[in-house]
């Protein structure tokens, strides 16, 4: 197709949820940097939205796809499969959860963790149902998660809401303590909130929900969709805190861009699930399987998460350097390739993404006053040089 016919196909054809989408026309990629069919390029430190982790361009990973395309690609969870058994296997024995379900995406995956809460407490013989969550969190767009999601613009259009979600503001514990009643079933939190601003919850708020949640007997749901596999320095964002979950969704960088999602919980929570309660038809297929078990082979290499957390902490100190010399920079925040910088005045986040995107460098204005930076972990440091370099003229 040529560019103005993919143009003109989006526009007669595709669904106006997508306004204004940057003109990057998708050909390929390697290592960090996407090449537009119009014969430009563009260093990536969006990462497909904290999803192409690995990079674009790991041949092992590569060849594993290939090999498992020409093997299966899908058969459906009737069968056995074996790359299934290998990643449930690998997250149980890399995580505080035992039991591990395969869905396609964070939605879906915040939407089973969901489920499973309920029926907790139903197969319990308790009537408690409600989810507690926080203002700026983002959960997903399936009606439940969008309604869990704290923030108005993403659930008003879609009114009246299922029932049985409440919001308190991010980082108060005692807002939270007022929120819980009899009923209150979980507690679903992001420990570094991504689409909200990239706010990472504080230490003392983290334990002090779940010795809440201990004692009034609820389950507390993290949801690490963006925040887990590596992007935060460690495997799960909850590892920096020594905080655990009773149940984790995971999504995004867990297939390197095959999608799947997952959710995972602790025995006793896993096991009220029974035969018939949830499926899926896609979900935990070999070709996503076999994805996530290379992603995963990669991640748990010696000194891989390390490196995320050493890149990380040079790209935070260029910031902060940043920051330190030009009065309309607020603060960065963040954890290990998981960053923000806030801005002021009339520094416009989308206008700096946009002109940062004439340059070639794709960056994502998360909040008016915010942008995130969500790389591959395999960003070199001169590409991280040359953005800070750019984003300086750009600031002044
Ligand atoms: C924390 C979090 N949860 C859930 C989701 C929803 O994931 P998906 O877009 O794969 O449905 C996202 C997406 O950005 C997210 O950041």
């Amino acid at each position: 197709m040529e560019i103005e016919d993919i143009i003109k196909s989006d526009k007669d054809h595709f669904m106006n949820v997508y306004s204004g989408r940057y003109p990057l026309f998708a050909d390929r990629a390697e290592g960090i940097t996407i090449y537009s069919k119009d014969g430009k390029s563009y260093k990536d430190f969006l990462a497909g939205i904290g999803v192409n982790s690995i990079g674009y361009s790991n041949q092992r990973f590569k060849d594993v796809l290939k090999d498992q395309i020409d093997k299966i690609i899908h058969c459906s969870n009737f069968y056995y499969i074996e790359a299934q058994a290998e990643l449930e296997k690998m997250l149980a024995e890399n995580s505080c959860c035992d039991k591990v379900f395969f869905a396609n995406s964070g939605s879906e995956a915040n939407e089973g963790a969901l489920k499973l809460a309920r029926k907790y407490f139903k197969r319990k013989g308790l009537k408690k149902y409600e989810t507690i969550t926080a203002d700026k969190s983002f959960h997903g767009r399936t009606m439940s998660t969008v309604t869990a999601t704290g923030q108005d613009k993403y659930k008003k259009p879609f009114t009246p809401l299922p029932e049985g979600f409440i919001t308190v503001p991010f980082n108060d514990l005692d807002a939270l303590k007022k929120a819980v009643t009899d009923q209150t079933a979980a507690v679903m939190l992001e420990p570094i909130q991504g689409e909200g601003g990239i706010y990472p919850a504080e230490q003392k708020y983290l334990e002090g929900v779940r010795e809440l949640c201990d004692q009034k007997d609820i389950l507390l749901i993290f949801d690490e969709v963006q925040c887990g596999m590596g992007r935060s320095g460690k495997l799960f964002a909850y590892e920096h805190y020594g905080v655990e979950p009773d149940i984790i969704s995971l999504a995004k960088a867990l297939g390197g861009g095959v999608p799947i999602g997952s959710f995972m919980a602790k025995k006793e929570v896993a096991d009220a699930f029974e035969p018939g309660d949830h499926g899926t038809t896609f979900g935990g297929n070999p070709l996503a399987t076999r994805a996530a078990v290379e992603v995963m082979n990669i991640m748990l290499e010696d000194g891989y998460l390390e490196m995320v957390r050493e890149k990380g902490e040079y790209f935070r100190n260029k910031l902060d350097g940043l920051v330190e010399s030009n009065e309309n920079l607020v603060e960065t925040r963040g954890k290990g390739l998981m960053l923000a910088l806030e801005l002021k005045g009339n520094l416009s986040a989308k206008n700096i993404t946009q002109e940062l995107f004439e340059r070639g460098f794709l960056v994502n204005a998360v909040k008016e006053h915010t942008l995130r930076f969500l790389p591959p972990f395999v960003v070199k440091k001169e590409d991280i040089d040359l953005l800070i370099d750019n984003l300086k003229e750009l600031i002044i």
